[in-house]
């Protein structure tokens, strides 16, 4: 199969969250398997560019249309991690993607409708004939209606387009003028069964012109997917989901075992393994002393937290849990940052009261290489999402032998078996959960976890040992995306026939 992502987000260049990771991880199990696999991103100025090798722009403009004109687009082309890229640079006055910043944009809207149009033409132009082309999330979901208003009867019609929505609460909704903007006819704002928003009727939304007008529509966990069919899950976008309900399913995410290997993680002080953690105590040790951390007592429990400081994730639980932590005599380490700025400001407050005392530590950005340190470092991780349409930080904190303390919800609750439910067989249960989105819940768990660690040392390390050997690649989800894919292809075969 001719495979291309259409998308916002790829890691390790473009990333702020999951999406970048999957928009990778996936790619790579795909081109594993044979595929051809290209992807198309933006050409943002943030970009880490010295992890694109052998960038080079195309000889030819591609010309895209946009308020009624043409602009100029110079496609680059360039090596991520073995994958072909095509980054798309407008020739537009509003320089879409020379912000300095990925999104939270108050044009984000035109800057990904351009985009999704330009990305268009150019496979269009390019000559390109995949058999599919996957958009990712409200910034690409207009690929959809593009597609099959403008580009199919321009005789470019044997796609089949995937539509992967991975958080149904960023929808991407704008004025009808917006719409015209990138040559969509105004019927699709006027129609409920087109891309008219469910709630706000003079308004468009991107994720339903994704979900309407997409051969194959998934999300990131079967939970998830379960969840957004109920009024609250489901953002508004419920009943369109169940009107399309046939070509909707909820596959899980892997994550990238190459990228996430404590064995050979360069971003590490020492390596290591399951049948040997030594590494894993002296990460801990290298953490604590870079952070200023007291390293005096190694048994001491280490709680990290990696996350976008955004509701969804819990950030009254996540304060909670810091609180909790120190009273039951463990350190924590949290790293995020938070697009909502009174949540920026409530969490500076907290790093600032905390920013000489030797237990706890806040880091209040975006870093990699940190990441790596903390996922090594740490016993325990803690993820007590309100919702959660997958999650990846559970797996990767599993790789790294971190115990996950996690709230059962969306792809949570399909990763994280509780240590101490007997419904599920002993060889599944992998960490702590609770199920009550409050304090007591979250309590439960971690005084729980802070037990079992304490108390019975053997079996928290064979509780490391277990996780470490969990298998989260993307093996088997690469394979029920091959397999949607190959049965959409073959059905559009069978129908032209
Ligand atoms: P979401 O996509 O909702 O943010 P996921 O759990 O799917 O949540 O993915 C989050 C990804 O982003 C993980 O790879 C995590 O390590 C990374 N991440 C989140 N916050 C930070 C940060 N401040 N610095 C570095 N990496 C981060
Ligand atoms: C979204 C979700 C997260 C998911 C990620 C990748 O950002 O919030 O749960 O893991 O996408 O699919």
């Amino acid at each position: 199969l001719h495979v291309i992502h259409i998308a916002a987000e790829m890691a390790p260049v473009a990333k702020v969250g999951g999406l970048g990771d999957v928009v990778s991880g996936l790619s790579k199990a795909l081109l594993k398997k044979g595929h051809l696999v290209e992807i198309v991103l933006p050409k943002y100025d943030c970009m880490q560019y010295d992890r694109v090798s052998n960038l080079r722009a195309l000889d030819v403009l591609i010309d895209s249309y946009f308020d009624r004109q043409l602009y100029q687009n110079k496609i680059w082309v360039g090596t991520i991690e073995g994958l072909p890229v095509y980054f798309i640079e407008p020739h537009h006055p509003d320089k879409f993607f020379w912000r300095g910043n990925f999104y939270g944009e108050h044009d984000d809207f035109r800057r990904f409708s351009f985009f999704s149009r330009a990305a268009l033409e150019f496979l269009l132009q390019a000559g390109k004939k995949p058999d599919i082309i996957h958009c990712h999330d409200w910034q690409t979901a207009f690929i959809a209606p593009l597609y099959w208003d403008i580009y199919a009867p321009k005789g470019f019609n044997s796609a089949r387009i995937c539509f992967t929505c991975h958080n149904f609460e960023y929808q991407g909704t704008a004025s009808a003028s917006e719409l015209e903007s990138c040559g969509l006819e105004s019927h699709h704002l006027n129609r409920s069964d087109r891309m008219q928003d469910n709630s706000a009727h003079d308004r468009v939304n991107s994720v339903k012109g994704g979900i309407v007008f997409s051969n194959i529509v998934t999300t990131v966990s079967p939970t998830y997917a379960q969840e957004v069919r109920t009024a609250e899950g489901g953002h508004g976008l419920h009943s369109t989901l169940s009107a399309h309900s046939k070509k909707f399913i909820g596959i899980i995410n892997g994550i990238d075992t190459d990228a996430w290997n404590p064995a050979t993680d360069a971003f590490l002080s020492v390596q290591y393994n399951a049948a040997d953690l030594q590494g894993k105590a002296e990460n801990k040790q290298a953490l604590r002393r870079s952070l200023g951390l007291s390293s005096a007592d190694v048994r001491r429990p280490l709680v990290g937290c990696i996350t976008r400081l955004v509701p969804q994730k819990g950030v009254h639980l996540i304060r909670h849990a810091i609180y909790l932590t120190l009273e039951l005599g463990g350190q924590f380490v949290l790293l995020g940052s938070s697009p909502v700025p009174h949540i920026q400001k409530e969490f500076e407050g907290i790093a600032n009261h905390f920013q000489s005392h030797d237990q706890i530590r806040l880091i209040l950005k975006y870093d990699e290489s940190l990441s790596h340190s903390i996922y090594a470092a740490s016993d325990m991780f803690i993820i007590p999402s309100i919702f959660e349409p997958c999650g990846l930080t559970q797996m990767i904190s599993m790789r790294y032998g971190a115990i996950p303390i996690v709230r059962k919800t969306g792809g949570l609750n399909d990763s994280v078996f509780d240590v101490d439910d007997d419904t599920i067989p002993s060889q599944f249960r992998n960490g702590f959960t609770f199920v009550n989105a409050d304090e007591q819940g979250l309590n439960g768990a971690l005084v729980r976890a802070f037990n079992l660690f304490k108390n019975n040392p053997e079996s928290w390390k064979q509780l490391v040992q277990k996780d470490m050997n969990i298998d989260f690649s993307w093996e088997s989800s690469a394979e029920q995306y091959e397999e949607l894919y190959l049965k959409s292809v073959s059905r559009a075969r069978a129908a032209k026939r």
